[in-house]
């Protein structure tokens, strides 16, 4: 029996979860800002879900699912993305006929078979969202702004963001044959990835990393060369309102992200402080994919970031929340007596908001103080024998030492542990 966690999944243990926690507190105070409702949907879909909307030729459909047969045989994959899920849920729960306009946001579990390493995991957690049903490019831009204005929360720096246009479906399909035709003289000298992908779907030579290749994709067409009017339009009006709002970007003509729904808008927030390979978040517009499902014509525009990298990004510049989980006081105690006090205190305590904790493990007076120390506990007790008869007591600030008397009731604790 193999008592550890399966490889690339990881426990988040208590002395972490105080950032996860921050992070993700702060998340859905950005969404409510923008004006994002939060969605949560099944860990597990219908395989055909992820592998027609993400695309069969992807790395994340062909190597990286999790997809096992459940008892009848149907074939289920664990998400390994959300904005498929979303849009099988917009669908499904006919949330266009309600309102076509949705803002969407949400935090959770994803899974990729991946190889683990840093930045990368097999159970990791995106945050994302997804704006549907308008084909505004100021939308585009809003769901760019939240990304910054996220980032910007923190105090992160560093930040680069990359964005492109890969037009709409005639688009690609141009830029696909431009690709062909680019690679045909190179292909035999490209690893065997690019060979199969040059005849399914050259778009996806682009998302290579292996550095024999390179060169190759650098000297690729970009693909905003081949834009037809709308789409080159659309384009030039997210980049003059990126310029507007002052949002800094860098146009880079290769990007085309690993997910085939994507269209128009694609872009990338990298950090210095990540491999160069990691994105902190990616997103783009997805305006054929509703309809994909079968639902109505109807555009869609999002993103999703990692959380554990932006938990990284936050400790490599000591940006993130520090604190411990707060306790505002500790009861120590001596004797059965002090024992049944305190918990009959602490239940009244716990009614008024105050955190409390005693010791359940019968120690000496000494070491429950030094566990009061371990706790970060603002306020220590001791109810002996004493405090017992006479229902007054000293209670002390952990950080100065100081004591101050105090009638051991709710009313008398909660004056001094409120007062700040
Ligand atoms: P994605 O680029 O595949 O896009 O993933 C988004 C982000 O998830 C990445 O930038 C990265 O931060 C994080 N991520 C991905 N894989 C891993 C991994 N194995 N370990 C740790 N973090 C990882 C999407 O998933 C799209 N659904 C984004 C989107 C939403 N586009 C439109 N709407």
């Amino acid at each position: 029996m193999n008592y550890r966690s399966v490889r690339g999944m990881h426990d988040i243990l208590p002395d972490e979860i105080t950032h996860w926690q921050r992070v993700e507190q702060r998340i859905h105070e950005i969404a409510a800002l923008f004006n994002y409702h939060e969605i949560r949907l099944p860990l597990i879909e219908h395989t055909e879900l992820f592998s027609r909307g993400i695309g069969e030729e992807t790395d994340v459909v062909n190597k990286e699912m999790y997809t096992f047969p459940d008892r009848r045989g149907r074939s289920l994959t664990l998400r390994p993305e959300l904005t498929a899920s979303v849009i099988r849920s917009y669908l499904e729960h006919g949330l266009h006929n309600t309102d076509p306009f949705q803002k969407l946001y949400y935090i959770g579990p994803m899974f990729r078979y991946e190889k683990p390493q840093r930045g990368r995991s097999r159970q990791f957690h995106q945050y994302g969202i997804e704006a549907i049903g308008s084909l505004a490019p100021e939308l585009d831009v809003e769901v760019i702004h939240l990304a910054w204005a996220l980032m910007d929360s923190f105090g992160i720096r560093g930040l680069s963001l990359r964005i492109n246009s890969i037009g709409c479906a005639k688009d690609r399909r141009r830029y696909q044959d431009a690709l062909h035709d680019h690679f045909s003289s190179r292909i035999k000298e490209m690893c065997p990835d690019c060979q199969r992908r040059y005849n399914d779907n050259p778009l996806r030579i682009l998302d290579c990393k292996n550095p024999h290749c390179q060169p190759h994709i650098a000297a690729a067409p970009a693909s905003t060369d081949l834009l037809c009017h709308d789409c080159a339009n659309h384009f030039k009006r997210v980049c003059q309102c990126l310029d507007e709002l002052g949002l800094p970007y860098e146009i880079d003509p290769r990007l085309v992200r690993g997910l085939d729904y994507y269209t128009r808008t694609v872009f990338e927030l990298i950090s210095t402080d990540l491999g160069a390979q990691d994105a902190l978040l990616g997103g783009g517009r997805y305006d054929g994919l509703v309809e994909q499902f079968g639902g109505p014509p109807t555009p869609g525009v999002g993103l999703a970031g990692g959380m554990e990298r932006l938990i990284f990004v936050l400790r490599q510049r000591n940006r993130g929340p520090q604190d411990k989980q707060r306790l505002d006081l500790f009861l120590a105690t001596i004797g059965e007596e002090g024992l049944r006090l305190a918990i009959q205190l602490m239940k009244e305590l716990r009614v008024h908001g105050v955190s409390v904790d005693t010791d359940y493990r019968g120690r000496s007076l000494s070491k429950q103080i030094g566990y009061a120390d371990q706790l970060a506990a603002r306020y220590l007790l001791v109810l002996g024998p004493d405090e017992v008869s006479a229902k007054t007591g000293k209670i002390k600030r952990m950080d100065s030492g100081e004591e101050l008397p105090v009638a051991i009731n709710p009313t008398g604790l909660t004056s001094i542990i409120n007062r700040r």
